[in-house]
Order: C-alpha cells, then structure tokens, then sequence
C-alpha cells in the first residue's frame, strides 16, 4: 500500500545478493519514516522484540529471514549450533504470536528434505520468499471475502459504514493489504463509502500511530478515538461492524488480540454488533482448544505503560504519564473467547469460530 503516494511493502530484500533485508521501523511512525537494514542475527532480534516489525504474519515472515542470515555464512561444523541458537532466541522474542514459530517449523520441516549445508541455506530462504508472497495472496482473499461483509451492511443502510477497529491489523502488520483492514481496502475500491474508527490502543498506541497514518495515506475517512469509546459508540448506533486482526487463534476459535480487544468484544455482543476477526491460516494454533489457558500472553516492559512516546516541538519524545514510582503492568495481548466472535475471514471464506467452522474451510486439519 501507498505511503505518500509511493507503494511500499513492510520487508523487502535489500539487493539482489541479499546484502540485507530492509524494513520501515515502525517504532518511529508516524513521526518520522525510516527505513532500516537487517543483516545479523541480533539486528533481527532486536527487530521483533523492540518492534521495529510487529504485527503476527510480519513477525512470521521476519522469523524467516533471520533463520536464512543466522545461517548463511555458517561453516558447516557450526550450522546445526547456530541454527538452534537462533530459534531459541527467536523463540523468546515474542511468545503469543504463533506465526513466529509456525515460521521455523516450516524453515526445519524444507531443511528436513536436504542433505548439504548450501541446500539447507537456499531452503530456508526460498521458504521466507515463500512465506512473503503468500502473505499477500493470503491478505488479498481475507480482502475480498471481508468485503461481502460490508457490501451487505452498505445495502441494506444506503449510507456510509462505519467500522471499529483495534490496534494495527493493516498492511502495516502484514507484507501488504493487512488482515482485518484489507477488506477496507477491497471495499473502499468498490466504492463502498466507509468511515473507520481507530482505536488509540494503548499503550504503544499502535491504533493511533500506525493505523490512522495508513489510512491517512491511503486517503480512508478516520476517526482516532482514546480505547475506552467503543462501547458509547455502539449503543448510539454509530458502530456497525468490528473487525480485529489476531495473534494466535486456537482450533476452537478462541482469539488473542491486543490487549482490550476482548472487552471490544463484550460491548458488540451486548449491543448486536458483528464482530468478525480476519487472519490467515498461519495463525491458527491446531494444537490448542482453550485460549485463556493455553495461549502464552506476552509481558512487556512497565514502562510502556508510564511512558508515551509522541512529538515535541521537531522532536520524538518519550513523555512520563504517571508517578515514576507506581509500579505498572503491561499484558500485551488478551483472549477473547469463540463464543463473543461472529465469524472468522479467512483466505478460504468465513466461518463460525468453532472447531467445526475452522474444519469446514481446513478440513485436511481433522484429527490434527
Ligand atoms: O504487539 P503488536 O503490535 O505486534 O500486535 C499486533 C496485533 O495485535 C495485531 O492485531 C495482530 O498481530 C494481527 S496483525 C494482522
């Protein structure tokens, strides 16, 4: 998608010998665009645990080129060391995204099928490339099925439709289109009038800096709202669809979200809202049914709590918001149960959030 009218992508390789991969360092928009080179194992580290890349499928798709460069340069004696050095350090980054380690499983099962080291380098990086263009094709389809969603509502109310959202779940978490925005955009090219209410999504404020500036950018009607508004919008009617993107979604259509989106969640269910969540498939986690028990929630660092970072004057400043004394906590994501979601959009349709829904689109999951 477009950034001052230019088309970018989140993560693209830097040459054509792969000198490096580049990403825009997300941490700094929307004050300033930068973009970054990743060429060592600890510059891609920092990327994902510090949040220059965020977002599940980006992290995913960052996983995998930080495999292929801990790797590259390797002398075979050490490839096997320094391949599950990384992937425990990857591993410990951040733990509630599966797409991270959906990322490695599959680099490990293309490494399975080859005998040299040279091989076993070209496998992992032609598994990210992999990776990468299905994350668009992928975020295209969750784009054009969450479209009928709002095409529905825009036939039946004739006037423009007004959409929720929480955190960043746009192209800008993705390689391209986004998840839970990419029928925003599909819509919005149909010529469906919208308007998007973005949540802030405190406490990095990932709503308010990275969403509002990609729908600035593409020209989308917005509205920033601080987190706790949603639930007076619904009852007055000015809210007519919810749709989050998810971090980890079990097989029983559990989700894990920025924090708050469970209670996004309540408040549509108790005034009759549709709340869909889009993902593609790397984020589900087959193994699990029970998200509030099984899904590992990641605990961030207190001060991004007491601390906000905006612009003063020409500067980017981390302001304190609070005695610098109270301690603070900082869950970074929570669960919102099957049972408040109205259907999941993935890349082969919507469904239930149930077992039996999920199965239906990924049938060869059965018994898995
Ligand atoms: O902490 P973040 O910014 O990585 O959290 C991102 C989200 O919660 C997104 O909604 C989720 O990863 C889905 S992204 C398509």
């Amino acid at each position: 998608m477009k950034i001052f009218g230019k088309h970018y992508q989140t993560i693209w390789e830097t040459d054509e010998s792969i000198s490096s991969v580049s990403i825009i360092d997300q941490r700094l928009l929307p004050f300033e665009f930068k973009i970054v080179q990743l060429s060592k194992l600890e510059d891609f580290l920092f990327a994902i645990k510090e949040m220059q890349v965020r977002g599940a499928p980006l992290i995913g798709v960052t996983t995998a080129y930080a495999l292929y460069f801990a790797v590259r340069d390797i002398p075979p004696s050490k490839f096997d060391n320094a391949l599950y050095n990384a992937i425990d350090k990857l591993l410990s980054t951040r733990p509630t995204a599966v797409n991270l380690r959906n990322a490695i499983q599959g680099c490990l099962s293309e490494i399975s099928k080859e005998a040299d080291n040279d091989a076993k380098v070209s496998a992992i990086l032609n598994y990210a490339r992999h990776l990468w263009n299905s994350d668009i094709e992928v975020c295209k389809k969750i784009g054009s099925f969450g479209m009928e969603l709002l095409k529905e509502i825009y036939n039946l109310k004739r006037d423009t439709v007004n959409l929720l959202t929480h955190c960043n779940a746009g192209w800008l978490a993705t390689i391209d289109y986004g998840t839970a925005l990419s029928p925003v955009y599909f819509a919005r090219d149909a010529g469906i009038p919208l308007h998007i209410w973005v949540d802030e999504t405190r406490p990095l404020n990932q709503g308010a800096r990275l969403t509002a500036f990609e729908l600035l950018h593409e020209g989308i009607p917005h509205t920033i709202i601080a987190d706790n508004t949603g639930g007076y919008l619904m009852q007055k009617g000015m809210v007519d669809i919810v749709i989050v993107g998810t971090d980890r979604t079990t097989r029983s259509g559990d989700v894990a979200n920025k924090i708050g989106t469970y209670l996004k969640a309540l408040a549509a269910k108790d005034n009759g809202i549709p709340f869909y969540v889009a993902l593609p498939s790397s984020s589900i986690d087959w193994n699990i049914s029970d998200g509030v028990r099984e899904i590992p929630i990641e605990e961030r660092d207190p001060s991004e709590v007491k601390y906000v970072l905006g612009k003063v004057n020409e500067s980017i400043a981390n302001v304190l918001i609070c005695p610098e004394e109270s301690p603070a906590k900082n869950y970074a994501f929570d669960i919102t149960p099957a049972r408040l979601v109205s259907g999941l959009i993935t890349e082969r349709g919507i469904c239930p959030a149930s077992e039996e829904g999920l199965l239906s689109l990924f049938p060869e999951m059965k018994g898995g």
